[in-house]
């Protein structure tokens, strides 16, 4: 056998060996009894609805450690609705993932950050500590996610009228609804998310209704029980176009008439400029540049984001070829202590060769971009407008 092949071996080895670690770590902590003090959390800022903090999720797979987000921190403020862009592969359903736990255990684990929930009443919560029944409680109840596929979320054996039902008195106190009363409500709600012959659609199953009005259901289910925040991951994404648009005008009248706040994941620049205040642009598991959306469309400042506005069709762009960033993303198995954009960046300067950027400031709006074009000497201000 070649030195090369035996190091490989040893490789394989020490990979399995570290993963077999790592899943028993998370068995212990799975087994371990938590108190509230060790997940009870306090808001950095309390009009917040949630604050991820530093997040990092790591798959523990046969060619190693694939960190999947790798430091991300978002804030959602009550009522808003918050934007996350960037290209396939950056980690968005593996942060909405995290949120609501449902991340591939043992193989996908938060390894690092926290991810506070203030529900409104009562102590905010790090849901990445929060022991598996009081998730249940919150899941599907105070925070509901919309998924790109309505198969994902709907059970193709129950009636629609039935899942409808059952969401609302597993999350409801015992006895507060009679089933006629839940019935009722169920049948609203068809009807608020524009199902004409709700009282039909109600006894139906899901393979009785076409993309379009299986997702107007499974709005409908994330809205029965007053969600403080609704996940939309690519909700239109598995949809055609006219019917896209439909679903995009229900979650504008659904963001106007609600007081949730709505994490809307999406790799559609025009889908977010429609809908969220505010804008995250997230970069191989990093946030990358954030600020209310006008100010992330009209002086985008990270290169990666001014590349994926170029990249964006547009009516002024028709006939002529598309921009696209050259290169790839950083391998998420080995990815560099410098900027994870350096290797595409047209604008590098000497500083880019150090550490990481730190988020730097760019006006008073909340805009931010991680990137040394706008870090001044002192380390953090910025530069200002470009
Ligand atoms: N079950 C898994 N096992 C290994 N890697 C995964 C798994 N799920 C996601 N990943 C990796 O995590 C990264 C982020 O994925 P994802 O969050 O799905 O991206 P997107 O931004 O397109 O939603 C990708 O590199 C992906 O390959
Ligand atoms: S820090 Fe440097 S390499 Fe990274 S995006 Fe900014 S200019 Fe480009
Ligand atoms: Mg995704």
């Amino acid at each position: 056998m070649s030195e090369a092949e035996l190091n490989r071996g040893q490789k394989l080895r020490d990979i399995k060996r570290f993963n077999a670690k790592k899943y028993k770590e998370l068995e212990q902590r799975l087994r371990h009894r938590s108190s509230p003090s060790e997940w009870e959390a306090v808001m950095k800022d309390s009009e917040n609805v949630l604050e991820i903090d530093g997040l990092k999720v790591h798959f523990y797979t046969d060619i190693g450690t694939v960190k999947a987000v790798d430091g991300a921190s978002i804030s959602i403020p009550r009522g808003k609705s918050v934007g996350i862009v960037g290209e396939s592969g950056c980690g968005k359903t593996v942060t909405s993932l995290s949120i609501m736990r449902l991340l591939q255990e043992p193989q996908g684990q938060i390894a690092g950050g926290a991810i506070r929930f203030n529900p409104g009443s009562g102590p905010a919560v790090d849901l990445s500590k929060l022991p598996q029944e009081k998730m249940e409680r919150i899941r599907g109840g105070d925070i509901t996610m919309i998924f790109q596929e309505p198969m994902t979320t709907l059970n193709p054996v129950l009636t629609i009228g039935k899942q409808l039902d059952e969401a609302v008195k597993f999350h409801s106190q015992k006895n507060s609804n009679g089933s006629r009363r839940i019935a009722a409500r169920s049948v609203e709600m068809l009807k608020a998310v524009g199902i004409a012959n709700a009282e039909g659609v109600y006894r139906m199953h899901p393979h009785e209704l076409s993309g379009g009005m299986r997702q107007r259901v499974v709005i409908a289910m994330a809205l029965m029980c007053d969600p403080k925040l609704i996940i939309a991951d690519e909700p239109t994404t598995a949809l055609d176009v006219t019917i896209q648009a439909q679903i995009l005008d229900l979650l504008r009248s659904i963001k106007s008439k609600t007081d949730a706040s709505i994490m809307l994941i999406t790799h559609d620049l025009g889908v977010v400029s429609e809908m969220a205040d505010i804008v995250l642009v997230m970069y191989a598991g990093r946030v990358v540049e954030q600020g209310p959306v006008r100010e992330i469309f009209h002086n985008p400042c990270h290169p990666y984001t001014i590349g994926l506005m170029l990249s964006r069709p547009g009516v002024k762009s028709s006939g002529k070829r598309l921009y696209s960033i050259p290169g790839n993303v950083p391998n998420p198995v080995e990815l560099p202590d410098y900027c994870f954009f350096r290797s595409r960046c047209d604008s590098s300067i000497r500083s880019c060769a150090g550490a990481y950027p730190p988020m730097a400031r760019i006006d008073a709006s909340g805009h931010c971009a991680a990137c040394y074009r706008h870090v001044n000497d002192a380390g953090g201000a910025s530069h200002g407008k470009k």
